[in-house]
């Protein structure tokens, strides 16, 4: 693999369809040319990041594929799906503007939010368009590994806000005894299953050991808003599952600076939350007077000052225009950077796993240095 290759690349492709889901969201679909397959292969649950400008700024957002991993030759086109945010220019553009025809900039597949298919049960607990990547990730497995069982938790507001219901209900279909779907709903009331209301870590607690044995599941995907996927891993730590079998991704669409436009699958977390207010405080302690940053980026190297304030991103993108980034919010891991020598601060983390932070990984969009010298790789 070629340093680019690590961490994506640019390419415009062509929009094939803008396909209506609900009233809030649709699926946008690109051909990919037969040239461009092979750098377009993903696995199950990874996404894309879409570039383009608006009024002269560029802005880029994460949608999640929702298509099923094809063959090995890569595939002819990629779905995502997009749900309208409000406020969001991205999404407003997608809903009321885009069309087939249309030339986006996409970046080649990332995310480490993933299942390749293997025996064993797998379970999800997803809200919203948190159901976008689980989509993938459950059709891949089901059809590709016949030794595979699959449950999804799913909440959403109401029927008519529920993304893919005909998609699941033919997964269903194909799959009766190795796929479980339960769907609840926060506004509406259903004659059977579940009652409305909201999935928090009280009623997961009750509702998971009643579907299946916990314990025995192999893998855990919580995605959607914060709050539930943080509801959803309290609620199984508390049922004893361990933290190696869980696996996150934040989707949320708030912003932290004020400017309109965070959209997205993969967008900005809301700020003052647990998690966040506690690392924002550890940042908000000073760090030296004046610091070096030290950077590889596709094989070649930088040495430049950091500005007080800003990120560790933001330093190398005033010297590097190709800096590997999306959401700029410590959601969507695509500025993830190896820490060579030096030490730094990270304002949030929603994108690395553990095993990642002790193998000395960090997102440069949150990190700030601690010491004089920092040194970052991005080929690694
Ligand atoms: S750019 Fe998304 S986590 Fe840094």
């Amino acid at each position: 693999m070629t340093a680019a290759a690590r961490h994506g690349a640019f390419h415009p492709l062509r929009v094939a369809a803008v396909d209506r889901l609900t009233d809030d969201s649709v699926t946008v679909t690109f051909a990919v040319p037969p040239e461009l397959r092979p750098a377009f292969r993903h696995r199950p649950g990874q996404h894309l990041t879409l570039r383009t400008r608006f009024d002269g700024a560029e802005i880029r957002r994460t949608y999640s594929i929702c298509a099923p991993v094809t063959g090995p030759d890569g595939p002819g086109t990629l779905r995502v799906g997009i749900r309208l945010v409000e406020g969001g220019a991205f999404s407003t553009y997608a809903l009321k503007e885009l069309s087939a025809g249309d030339i986006l900039e996409v970046m080649t597949p990332a995310g480490r939010f993933v299942l390749d298919p293997r025996p064993g049960t797998y379970a999800a607990v997803v809200g919203g368009s948190g159901i976008t990547p689980v989509l993938s990730i459950a059709a891949t497995l089901l059809a590709r590994e016949p030794e595979a069982r699959f449950c999804l938790v799913r909440s959403d507001r109401t029927t008519a806000s529920a993304m893919f219901l005909e998609e699941l209900a033919d997964l269903k279909d194909r799959h009766p005894q190795r796929f479980q779907l339960v769907q609840t709903f926060s506004r509406e009331q259903q004659q059977t299953g579940p009652a409305s209301g909201r999935l928090d870590a009280e009623r997961l607690t009750a509702l998971l050991p009643a579907l299946l044995p916990v314990d025995r599941v192999d893998g855990w995907f919580l995605c959607g808003p914060y709050g539930l996927v943080e509801g959803a891993s309290r609620a199984l730590r508390g049922l004893g599952v361990r933290r190696g079998r869980v696996h996150q991704e934040i989707f949320h669409v708030d912003s932290t600076d004020g400017t309109d436009g965070v959209d997205g699958t993969n967008g900005t977390v809301t700020a003052g939350q647990g998690v966040a207010a506690a690392a924002a405080a550890a940042a908000a302690a000073p760090g030296p007077e004046e610091s070096t940053l030290a950077v590889t980026l596709d094989g070649r190297s930088g040495d430049w000052p950091v500005r007080s304030g800003e990120s560790l991103l933001e330093t190398v993108l005033r010297n590097r225009s190709d800096a590997p980034y999306a959401c700029k919010g410590g959601v969507c891991g695509t500025c993830r950077a190896l820490l060579v020598s030096g030490e730094v601060r990270m304002d949030r983390n929603f994108a690395l796993e553990p095993d990642e932070l002790d193998a000395g990984y960090v997102l440069a969009c949150q990190s700030h240095p601690a010491t004089e010298r920092v040194a970052l790789d991005f080929d690694r």
